[in-house]
Parts: C-alpha cells; structure tokens; sequence
C-alpha cells in the first residue's frame, strides 16, 4: 500500500481511494453517523454505491484521495476533488470528512495540506474552494488553519438531508500560497 502513496507528510500520507477500501471505508463511515451529519449527506453504503463512487474518480473531473497514517496505513480522512473545472479557470471544488475513531488529531489539517500541495502541483490547479455551513465550526477551522480566504456566502447552496442549506464559501489560490506560508500546523 505505502508505495501507493502520493505525498507523505510526518504523520500522514495521501493516496487515491480505490474500491479495496469499501469494507474500511464503510465501517468507519457507520461509525462516524453522528460527526458526519447535518454536515454531509448521508450516503448508500452498499458495494454498489462504493463502486459507483470510485468510478466517478475515473474521470478527468474528480479526484478521489484518502489520508492514512503512514505507521499503520488505516484510513483516517477523504478528501474529494470535485468539478475539476480546466482552461482559464484550473479550479476544483473540495469535499472532506475525518472519521470518529480519529478526528481532532490534526490529521485532517496535515492530510489536507498533502491534498492542496498535490493539487496546485501535480494536478496544475490555480484554486480550490470549500463551501461550509456557517455553524460547522470544525471544517471552518481546518480551511483557516490552511490560509483559505472567505469570498461569500451563498444562501441554500447545497441540499443536505432534505434541506436547502446555506454555506460560506472559502477558497485559496496557488497564488495566495506562494505570497506567503499558509498558516502552520493545529
Ligand atoms: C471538518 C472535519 C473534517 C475536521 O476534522 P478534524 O479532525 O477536526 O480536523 P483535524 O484532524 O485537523 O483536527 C483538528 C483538531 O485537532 C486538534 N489537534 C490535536 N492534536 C493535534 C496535532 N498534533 N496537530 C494538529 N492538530 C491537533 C486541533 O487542536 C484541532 O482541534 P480544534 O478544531 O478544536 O482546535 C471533521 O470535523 C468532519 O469530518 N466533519 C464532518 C464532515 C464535514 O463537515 N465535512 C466538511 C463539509 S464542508
């Protein structure tokens, strides 16, 4: 597994998701219900979906990783690169979860930097933006944490469990990063 990794970090490294991870991925999801909602949608956790899922990030579009402790290798967050959009824009949209068994460990913050490094370098994209309810202060602090700049606030932008939800949207540019070292560790 480990020579699968993309970028590794101290603790953590960044590989892509892949359809042997469905029975790690789906229990840590069962287990994480409560962590993950309202902030997510809930999602099908049959194999199907799971390889529906993992095929989506066939396409040129979406990038699909998952940060994993380098001593172990168990998987300790995903990070989705969405809407990978190219020409003049070279922008993606984020999407992420920690898992309850490892969260509020500063996984997340150092995966996530692998991710925004991976993709302003390997991928070639200028922006990555993350759209986050006003009240989920810990995905608020992860995208600070990582110097993402607030642009707006998009009312009933994403429809979650049934609801139209409003989300702040928060994005940070390779130029923003290069101007200055995006704020350290947790
Ligand atoms: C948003 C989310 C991914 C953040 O995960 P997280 O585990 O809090 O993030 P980190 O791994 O970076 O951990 C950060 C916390 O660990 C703490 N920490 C402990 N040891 C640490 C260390 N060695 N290094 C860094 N941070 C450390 C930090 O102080 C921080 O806590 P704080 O936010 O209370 O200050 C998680 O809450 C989640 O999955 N939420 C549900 C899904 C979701 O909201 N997704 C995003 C939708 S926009």
């Amino acid at each position: 597994m480990p020579n699968r990794y993309l970028i590794l970090g101290d603790r953590v490294a960044i590989r892509p998701v892949c359809a042997n991870d469905y029975e790690e991925i789906t229990a840590l999801t069962r287990d994480s219900s409560e962590l993950h909602h309202p902030w997510i949608p809930r999602r099908d956790t049959t194999r199907e979906a799971f390889d529906d899922f993992v095929a989506r990030f066939a396409q040129p579009t979406h990038e699909g990783l998952v940060i994993c402790l380098r001593q172990t290798d168990e998987i300790v967050g995903g990070v989705n690169i969405n809407n990978i959009v190219r020409g003049s824009m070279q922008s993606g949209m984020l999407g992420y979860v920690a898992y309850a068994s490892t969260a509020g460990h500063g996984y997340m913050s150092e995966g996530l930097r692998l991710v925004v490094q991976f993709a302003f370098t390997e991928l070639g994209l200028h922006r990555l933006e993350a759209n986050i309810q006003p009240t989920n202060t810990a995905s608020l602090n992860l995208v600070k944490r990582l110097g993402f700049l607030r642009e707006g606030y998009s009312p009933g932008f994403q429809r979650i469990n049934g609801v139209w939800q409003d989300h702040e949207r928060w994005a940070l540019t390779a130029d923003m990063l290069s101007a200055g070292p995006c704020a350290g560790p947790a």
